[in-house]
């Protein structure tokens, strides 16, 4: 997991290549495998490979969602507001490891914020969104994460140039400097 977390970098221009139905299979067990608060997965996963659609995601802000264009695959990470107060923290945990997994397989990836983000003056993304797939509701949307074969290399950070200044040692005002 060390030397993949190493690796990981946001990828958001990828090859035409299709995923393979394997490839969507162990991506959508991961996001069914993500812990939940209470164990109530109050989670719902639209995972889309319309090219059509996949255009239209790209449009649900101004700037930062164009990638989900080029995508071969979008996974719309929802839930459901009236089941559970930290659904926030729900989906942000089944986005990071669905991202993770991506990258186990060679595939690349990318978080597009939706919630708190505008389509328009007039809508939010998370407005657009619902209207494009149809969603229920109650149903709020959290992040978009686009998957696909990488087009472009990025270099992991070196150990150099991770911010140590954060890490603290039992207080706050005590550094840590553990990694060298
Ligand atoms: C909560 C969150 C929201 C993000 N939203 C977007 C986004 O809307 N569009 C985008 O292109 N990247 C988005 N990103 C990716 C970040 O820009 C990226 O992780 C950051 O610049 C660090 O780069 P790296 O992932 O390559 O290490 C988001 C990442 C996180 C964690």
């Amino acid at each position: 997991m060390i030397e993949l977390i190493r690796k990981r970098r946001s990828i958001r221009s990828f090859t035409n290549q299709p995923l393979t139905e394997e490839q969507k299979a162990l991506l959508a067990e991961t996001l069914l495998r993500a812990p939940s608060s209470r164990n109530i997965n109050p989670w719902e996963f639209v995972l889309v490979d319309d090219q059509a659609l996949l255009a239209q995601l790209a449009t649900a802000k101004q700037h930062g969602s164009e990638f989900l264009r080029g995508s071969a695959l979008a996974v719309v990470i929802c839930a459901d507001e009236t089941k559970s107060d930290v659904w926030v923290e729900d989906c942000s945990i089944a986005a990071i490891l669905v991202q993770m997994t991506a990258l186990s397989l060679g595939l690349g990836s990318c978080w597009a914020q939706i919630r708190k983000r505008q389509h328009d003056q007039q809508t939010t993304a998370e407005q657009f969104v619902q209207q494009q797939l149809g969603l229920p509701p109650q149903l709020r949307v959290a992040a978009i994460i686009g998957i696909g074969h990488p087009a472009e290399q990025r270099s992991p950070l070196a150990a150099a140039q991770l911010q140590q200044a954060k890490l603290h040692h039992n207080r706050y005002a005590i550094s840590w400097n553990l990694i060298s």
